[in-house]
């Protein structure tokens, strides 16, 4: 661990807060005494929920539903269709088009038809394949192209433009197009969707849900079943991994449990198999970016015109506001003068396509990382150099939808210390020669920076919730709407309500997140679960400390600058009191020391309708460097060397953000080399399995791999305590691998742009490698 505790300007009297202190719950993950979902006590007589679909049809018409031979198998309690729904049959998070259990038609490869409750899941799951489905096919549309083709969309067009393109293109000396393919992704989070509904008084239901979005659990639930919000509560205490995959899918799995406790009158769980998992829920969105670049011979940008088209699947989903993150970050860091940017949200016949961290973000910075790339190539430049030449700064800081890069400082101060860390141009003379003697090894180096825009672009979803209790034996009570995933928010949460209170942790007691306690919250998301949660929180506490400072100088005939708080103790003035005869002390008083907290971000101005205001509060930024070698004879290749340099501002928890720049950044590899996620002709997904679908092992970390977080003054923004949000930002710290492939292709014919497709799998870098081999011989 290599996190500096010396950060610029940090207030060195902190107790708890940007101390590198473990998860809250490390060590209970190691002993395997952490609960998940599925580790809950199952009250009596729970009975499990296996869904239901047609293994044969991708998508058409039902023409029959037989499920007689279902109902008979043994174990079966109940089977469920569309007509066990008394509410609406719908479980989408804003759009519709979801449906809980499909009526009359089947709209991709997976969907659930029917779903089975039994008295055990293996009865259950046995009992499904007895379902005789007849549907009437319908040819399926699965690619962006065809969708393109067949103009079908699950939401309209979006575009920024700046400028005027067109005479921009014109007035260029130089200009470039081209295509390219990116890559969705699997979530693999290590716990599947899972959900148990235990049935309570008068309708109500208690859900148990692993969910980024418990409020909309909740609201589904209710709307599914028909029944008012109040009657419902879902809680989570932690997932097993979200990484997006848990914002809006997590519904459709705890309104089936739901729906089943509701027709059984008993307990019931539903916990998706991997396959059906891998089948059934939407993923990263894939792409084709169809681009083209003016620039000038300095390889300085003059215009650009993008097109995103994207496979957003059966419905939209999250499909628009993660498609307007991609045209939010299809600058990445660079000044784009005039600028077309197109998006299209395509409908294909496949599983509804959602968020991933990154939220579409990854797919445009890839993007513009491609065009400089390609300026570089056809110049005969080094990348970096083009890359600095088009960065913001002082003059040019307009991105292309009207929102101003106040921190290009930061931006430049962190790339040229990181060009200097790596040793980036020694090594690319290194490389050079290793290329020059290797005709079948080629190594590849790239530098490229990361600008992430922090705020969820949804203005409304910019608030957060907080419920803080004082017991009167100074132990406190941390309840709030952000949801524990494994990136540490509840721990960070915990340091700063035990700083305002001055006690220590374990005098903090974290809590699950649950709907009674806090209500109408947004999803933990868009990277901003601490910049909302531990601001809600601190308020909480602070209204809490304030009611104590004001009954105490009553009391003690003193000033508020006489109260203290720390060590679990409270001065006043020259007296000590242990937290614990104060909070007694308060209650005898009749002192309320309960609050519900609140937080609204400011400043944020977003009207999608005029494409103005301002969408983010600020901008995180990272920088990574990537050395690759690949062996041109088979397209392997290895990641030999990565250095990160990444801005968090002034660290909360510097040992939790290391964990997140080291883990998005390998998802990001992941992303961008190995997983490949293939559909058949028909539209069924081949790559159901860890067995097909590969993520990233600890083998596959580089083998000199160096992460550091930038010493930062701080975020210019009041967030709390000057951090910065960590989630998402670091995924797209991988692009430097993906064009140090670029690179490393590059070397084998210069001047020409390689043709290569994300993601570089061992095939895709085959495919570019004969491509440029051809391109050479006939020239
Ligand atoms: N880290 C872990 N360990 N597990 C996760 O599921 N999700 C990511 C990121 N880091 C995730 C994670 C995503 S997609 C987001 S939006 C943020 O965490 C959400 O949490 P935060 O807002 O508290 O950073
Ligand atoms: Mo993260 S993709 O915003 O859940």
């Amino acid at each position: 661990m290599t996190a500096p505790l010396d950060q610029k300007n940090m207030d060195m009297s902190l107790k708890h807060v940007r101390k590198p202190l473990a998860h809250d719950s490390a060590e209970k993950h190691v002993r395997g005494t952490a609960t998940y979902i599925d580790d809950i006590v199952e009250p009596m007589g729970t009975l499990h929920v296996v869904p239901g679909w047609s293994r044969q049809a991708v998508r058409g018409r039902i023409q029959s539903v037989n499920l007689e031979d279902v109902e008979k198998a043994p174990g079966v309690v109940a089977v469920l269709t569309a007509d066990d729904i008394k509410g609406i049959n719908d479980c989408s998070s804003a759009f519709g088009g979801d449906p809980v259990l499909a009526e009359e038609e089947i709209l991709f490869f997976g969907q659930v038809v029917f779903a089975i409750v039994g008295e055990t899941r293996e009865a259950a799951r046995k009992a499904a394949l007895k379902a005789k489905i007849d549907v009437t096919p319908i040819t399926p549309i699965l690619t962006p192209e065809d969708a393109v083709d067949a103009d079908t969309t699950v939401l309209p067009d979006y575009q920024f433009r700046r400028g005027s393109p067109e005479t921009g293109m014109q007035a260029s000396e130089e200009v470039l197009s081209g295509s390219m393919f990116i890559g969705g992704q699997e979530h693999f989070y290590l716990e599947g969707q899972i959900a148990m509904a235990l049935p309570q008084e008068d309708g109500g239901m208690l859900v148990h849900t692993s969910t980024q979005h418990p409020t909309e659990v909740q609201h589904t639930v209710a709307k599914v079943l028909g029944v008012p919000d109040a009657t419902i509560t879902a809680e989570i205490r932690r997932m097993g991994g979200g990484f997006g995959g848990k914002e809006s899918q997590a519904n459709q799995w705890a309104s089936l449990a739901a729906l089943a406790a509701q027709k059984t009158g008993r307990t019931c769980k539903l916990r998706l198999d991997r396959d059906d998992d891998m089948i059934m829920t939407g993923k990263r969105h894939d792409f084709k970016v169809d681009w083209k670049v003016g620039y000038d011979t300095s390889g300085k940008i003059r215009a650009v015109d993008m097109e995103f088209l994207a496979r957003c699947g059966y419905s939209a989903d999250l499909s628009l506001g993660v498609n307007d993150r991609t045209l939010f970050h299809s600058d990445s860091s660079y000044f784009y003068p005039d600028a077309l940017i197109r998006s299209r949200r395509l409908r294909t016949d496949t599983c509804s396509n959602t968020a991933f961290r990154g939220f579409g973000g990854p797919q445009g910075m890839l993007a513009a990382e491609r065009l400089i790339d390609a300026i570089a190539i056809k110049l005969g430049k080094d990348p970096l150099e083009v890359r600095k030449l088009n960065f913001y700064d002082g003059e040019r800081n307009l991105t292309p939808y009207g929102m101003p890069v106040e921190e290009w400082e930061v931006m430049h101060d962190l790339i040229s210390q990181l060009e200097e860390s790596s040793g980036y141009w020694r090594r690319r003379e290194e490389i050079r020669e290793f290329n020059e003697n290797n005709a079948v090894l080629k190594k590849g180096l790239a530098l490229t920076p990361v600008k992430f825009g922090i705020s969820f672009t949804l203005k409304h979803l910019n608030q957060a919730g907080a419920l803080v209790h004082l017991y009167t034996d100074g132990s406190v009570h941390l309840n709030h709407g952000g949801t524990e995933m494994g990136q540490g928010l509840y721990q960070k949460v915990a340091q700063v309500v035990a700083e305002e209170f001055g006690v220590s942790l374990d005098k903090v007691v974290i809590t699950a997140t649950n709907t009674s306690k806090v209500p109408n919250t947004g999803p933990t998301a868009a990277s901003s679960g601490t910049d909302l949660n531990a601001m809600a929180a601190k308020n909480a506490a602070q209204v809490i400390k304030g009611r104590l400072i004001e009954f105490l100088c009553e009391q003690h005939q003193c000033g508020p600058e006489a109260v203290h708080f720390g060590d679990n103790k409270v001065i006043v003035g020259d007296q000590s009191f242990a937290l614990s005869e104060i909070a007694k002390h308060a209650h005898m008083a009749r002192i309320q020391m309960s609050h519900a907290g609140f937080y609204a971000t400011p400043g944020i101005t977003w009207d999608r309708e005029s494409v103005t205001g301002r969408p983010f509060y600020y901008f995180a930024f990272g920088g990574a460097c990537a050395e690759v070698t690949i062996d041109t004879m088979t397209g392997e290749m290895t990641v030999d060397r990565v250095d990160i340099l990444h801005d968090v501002g002034h660290s909360l928890n510097p040992a939790i953000d290391m964990g997140q720049i080291e883990g998005g950044f390998v998802q990001g590899m992941g992303w961008l080399t190995t997983e490949e996620l293939v559909w058949d002709e028909q539209g069924r997904l081949r790559t159901h399995a860890p067995s097909t679908y590969k993520i990233p092992t600890a083998s596959d970390l580089p083998e000199d791999f160096s992460v550091k977080l930038y010493e930062s003054s701080g975020n210019p923004k009041e967030t709390v305590y000057r951090s910065k949000a960590v989630g998402e930002p670091p995924v797209m710290l991988a692009n430097a691998v993906f064009c140090a492939i670029t690179d490393a292709v590059a070397s084998l014919n210069p001047g020409e742009v390689p043709d290569l497709h994300a993601p570089a799998t061992p095939e895709s870098i085959m495919r570019a490698v004969q491509d440029l081999r051809r391109r050479k011989a006939g020239s």
